[in-house]
């Protein structure tokens, strides 16, 4: 890694490995992520161990969909050149640190997290009542602190998860911790996340079967886009509309440029542009976004050997980080070796 890159603060984030990715994780996430490898000292992690808190009884698809994230996250611009990318369950170190935590993380902390209590009322189809969906908040801030992460890209729903981990970190420094802390308090960036409605009009996500995929053909964003819902006040061609109510006008907000947004919000208030046209102008945007990434990832697609090794390089490289982490953590709680070891510097 360049000289350069040392002082720079260092950012992890991840996502669980799902499977592809949709344009709301684009706008909410990765879009951001690309613009951070040119200012952080980047790590990214798929998620898979995090995958498997929720859809624990069947792992049959857990390695294909961590590979479709990657390829994903490389096709919109993550660079392995610049950033280390990495699959989690290829770093034991983080169960390693996850098990120390957890011996020091309060049950009261947990059960206060939003998200658990959220997700065991809406998630109703599997039983979260298990020792690791309670305990996944505690993995997150293992993924984050192994790392020393200074900074930590997330939505909203994630920044309870950062909170926990800064208090963990505190907790582990104040116990163990004499001369120097071991962890930095690491901060979540929140990211600005425009509203970005899937095809249905609510927001853009998996369950709602609603979604734009990164990976969808040019017909099928036009077929998608052609479904949309659109202002409901606009019965009639003649019946004027307002792009600020309509899911399609959010599209444009987000993804047109300047001269199509205004010839959208004129041409939709003075019912001079029919709905059709207008979506086929955002559908314009969307492939104009999409086709260099599929094209970046058609190159993986074609031989997944080359993103498997990509992923075993990154997991290397935080194998290392980790591990050094990991020395400092044994080391401050009377777990290394009980005599002097030689060095090798
Ligand atoms: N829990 C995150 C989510 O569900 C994904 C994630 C795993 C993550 N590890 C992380 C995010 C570390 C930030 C930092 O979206
Ligand atoms: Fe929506 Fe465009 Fe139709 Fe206006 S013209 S209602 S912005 S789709």
């Amino acid at each position: 890694m360049a000289s350069s890159t040392k002082s720079r603060k260092r950012v992890l984030s991840g996502m669980r490995s799902t499977g592809r990715l949709h344009l709301g994780n684009y706008v909410g996430a990765l879009d951001n992520w690309v613009r951070m490898q040119d200012h952080y000292d980047c790590f990214f992690e798929v998620a898979d161990w995090h995958a498997l808190t929720t859809d624990y009884a069947d792992t049959s698809r857990v390695k294909e969909n961590s590979l479709e994230v990657a390829l994903d996250w490389l096709a919109a611009g993550l660079d392995p050149e610049r950033s280390v990318i990495f699959i989690q369950s290829h770093v034991p170190a983080h169960a390693e640190l996850h098990l120390l935590f957890s011996m020091i993380a309060p049950l009261g902390w947990l059960e206060r997290v939003p998200t658990y209590k959220e997700q065991r009322e809406n998630i109703k189809d599997k039983d979260l009542g298990t020792y690791g969906f309670l305990g996944y908040p505690v993995l997150q801030s293992a993924d984050i602190l192994i790392y020393k992460a200074d900074v930590v890209p997330v939505g909203e729903d994630q920044v309870a998860h950062v909170e926990l981990t800064r208090e963990i970190a505190r907790r582990f420094n104040g116990f163990y911790c004499r001369a120097k802390d071991i962890f930095p308090e690491p901060q979540s960036l929140l990211t600005p996340a425009p509203k970005l409605p899937g095809t249905d009009g609510r927001k853009m996500s998996k369950s709602y079967g609603n979604t734009i995929m990164l990976t969808d053909p040019e017909p099928v964003v036009r077929q998608k886009l052609k479904t949309m819902v659109t202002d409901p006040a606009r019965v009639r061609r003649s019946d004027p509309g307002n792009p600020d109510v309509c899911p399609v006008g959010d599209l444009h907000k987000i993804f047109s440029d300047r001269s199509t947004l205004d010839k959208v919000y004129e041409g939709c208030r003075s019912a001079r542009i029919g709905c059709i046209e207008c979506k086929s102008w955002a559908a314009d945007a969307l492939v104009r976004l999409l086709v260099p990434m599929q094209a970046r990832r058609k190159k993986y697609e074609d031989n997944p050997r080359l993103g498997w090794d990509i992923l075993e390089a990154g997991s290397e490289r935080a194998r290392q980080a980790a591990g050094e982490t990991m020395n400092e953590v044994r080391e401050a709680m009377g777990m290394s070796l009980g005599y002097e070891a030689p060095t090798n510097k």
